[in-house]
């Protein structure tokens, strides 16, 4: 599959019904990731990129316009269709990380490769050593600080080798050491795997390091640059 996008947005629209109101989440939206693309989202609060990474991990459907993640049609697949490309192919940190309270880190980074039959301890104890957390694989989310839970939903994204990445704010919760060193594993995960990451962030660093920033206002797509 060479030459197609790994991620494509075609004028997409959401709505959100709020009581009588009617949010539009996103309006007439844009975009495309090719393989090993770094590409940032971002704006202020509410101009709905969380809205648009949902999509993209395939979380949740368009109600207009088309998106397409590794060849799958997004608003048409069945519910079986989604939960396979979720789990081979798509890693996603939430903004609220959701790690499973009664797992440990290294069972929480294990989960993907769980859920798809898989097992393997190499990659995921390299991956919890490679966020910092080497000390810390045994222990449980409520025994973490806030940024050792955000690197622990890191790890846990990139340990099936998705080919598509999606991440809201990796680092909001981080001091500039440890967001640094999250940048760069996204980034070296890009080169050597080739993944395609999308990420919402108000971290310039985060920004600086991307391909292309895409800046969203009230659901619309404002600016671009390179
Ligand atoms: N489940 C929902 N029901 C109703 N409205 C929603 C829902 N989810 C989001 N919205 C609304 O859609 C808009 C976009 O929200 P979204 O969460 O995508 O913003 P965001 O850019 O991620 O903001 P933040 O930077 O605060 O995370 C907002 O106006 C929000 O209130
Ligand atoms: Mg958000």
């Amino acid at each position: 599959m060479t030459g197609a996008p790994v991620v494509e947005l075609d004028r997409v629209g959401r709505n959100y019904r709020r009581g009588d109101e009617e949010v539009h989440a996103l309006v007439d939206l844009s975009l495309t990731l090719d393989s090993g693309e770094l590409v940032a989202l971002v704006g202020p609060s509410g101009c709905g990129k969380s809205t648009a990474l949902n999509l993209v991990a395939a979380v949740d459907r368009p109600d207009r316009g088309r998106v397409t993640v590794c060849g799958v049609d997004i608003a048409t697949a069945s519910e079986n269709e989604l939960v396979a490309l979720r789990r081979r192919s798509i890693g996603m940190v939430f903004q609220a990380f959701h790690l499973v309270p009664h797992l440990t880190v290294e069972e929480n980074v294990s989960l993907p490769l769980a859920l798809d039959g898989r097992r393997d301890p190499d990659r995921v104890l390299d991956l919890i050593d490679r966020v910092g957390l080497g000390h810390r694989a045994r222990h449980y989310p409520s025994e973490l600080s806030g940024g050792e839970q955000q690197r622990t939903a890191v790890a846990r994204a990139l340990v099936h080798r998705p080919r598509v990445v999606v991440a809201d704010e990796p680092t909001g919760n981080l001091d500039s050491r440890t967001g640094a060193a999250v940048i760069e594993l996204l980034d070296e995960l890009r080169r050597s795997e080739g993944a395609a990451l999308l990420l919402a962030t108000h971290d310039a660093r985060v920004a600086g390091a991307a391909d292309r920033v895409c800046e969203l206002a009230d659901g619309r797509l404002v600016g671009r640059r390179s």
